[in-house]
């Protein structure tokens, strides 16, 4: 049993859940009379001053976003510990429900992945921010199926406070290997953890599982299978959009968010993700399905703009 934190002017429930750097707690702000969620950092990633003022700062400026798509951080506060006050999320995590589920469906993955790209896309043009943790356990559901990230903001602010605690920074599974290499990111590396995310989601597999130090180098070095030996269901289209968003090298993965919502659309009508064709280098093993629909590309679509589609909401 955790004990609950006292924080003045908040009135603890219960504890949500936990992750590897923070306590994630639910509570009432007395002041607005409203529900919140609590994430209390761990105190060993409180320590120095200077990043704990930086810290704030930073999670002060995520503040500033506001998007239907992305959990509201209200506040960050430095009293006893270092606390995140935020949107109280009635649902779950894509992880929860993938691990409740063994694996979601094509249909639903899309959904997640439109409403995540519509998110991401404004908190990149609008605020230049790129969220650097994307994975299953940081998609939340409400509790009337609008898809939501969690954490923006928190993660890069996470990297910079790690010192020589790296093998509690969070996993490495969805981690683009720019990211691994320490290079500056953009969202393309956002893309990539995305992909790697949609693969773990729909094939119920990660893509290279393992220790930490190994899962870092595959990312860099190996090839994973093609969902469709796990899952010969899923459509070639997906396969070879996730494949694309998987690319080893930015460039060759989609650009910008409107480029993966653009292939949403595609492959939702079962037209092939734009530019694939058999000339493209995949960072995947395909099947022979895939190689041969893959050669015979080449036609041009057009996209229209999206509406927010939200989820059929069933209990994980
Ligand atoms: N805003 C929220 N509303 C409701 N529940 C939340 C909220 N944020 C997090 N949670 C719950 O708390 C759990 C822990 O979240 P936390 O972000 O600490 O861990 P994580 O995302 O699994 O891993 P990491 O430590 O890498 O971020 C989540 O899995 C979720 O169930
Ligand atoms: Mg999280």
């Amino acid at each position: 049993m955790m004990t609950p934190p006292e924080i003045e002017g908040f009135e603890i429930s219960g504890l949500l859940g936990q992750g590897g750097m923070a306590t994630v707690w639910k509570a009432r702000q007395l002041s607005l009379d409203r529900m919140v969620a609590i994430k209390v950092l761990s105190p060993r990633f409180a320590v120095d001053p200077e990043e704990i003022r930086r810290f704030c700062e930073e999670a002060r400026a995520t503040a500033n976003l506001s998007h239907k798509g992305i959990v509201q951080v209200y506040d960050a506060t430095f009293a006893n510990g270092l606390y995140f006050v935020m949107e109280f999320i009635d649902g779950y995590t894509m992880g929860q429900w993938q691990r409740r589920k063994g694996s979601i469906g094509v249909a639903d993955a899309l959904i997640v992945a439109e409403n995540v790209a519509t998110a991401l896309d404004y908190a990149w043009k609008q605020h230049g921010l790129i969220h650097c943790d994307i994975k299953p356990d940081n998609i939340m559901v409400d509790a009337d199926g609008t898809v939501k990230v969690a954490d923006m903001g928190l993660a890069r602010t996470y990297t910079t406070m790690g010192g020589d605690c790296d093998d509690v920074l969070g996993t490495p599974n969805y981690m683009p290997p720019e990211q691994v290499q320490g290079k500056e990111l953009d969202c393309r590396a956002d893309i990539y953890a995305l992909g790697a995310s949609l693969y773990h989601m729909i094939s119920g597999r990660l893509l290279f599982d393992g220790d930490p130090h190994d899962v870092m180098a595959a990312h860099m070095e190996r090839q994973a299978p093609s969902i469709r030996f796990i899952n010969s269901d899923v459509p070639v289209p997906v396969t070879l959009m996730i494949e694309k968003m998987l690319s080893k090298f930015a460039a060759d993965r989609q650009q910008d968010w409107l480029q993966v919502l653009a292939d949403v659309k595609r492959v939702e009508k079962n037209q092939a993700p734009a530019g694939v064709s058999a000339d493209c280098v995949s960072s995947m093993g395909r099947d022979a399905e895939t190689e041969s629909y893959a050669r015979s590309l080449g036609k041009k679509i057009v996209w229209k703009k999206p509406t927010q589609k939200k989820i059929i909401l069933r209990a994980p």
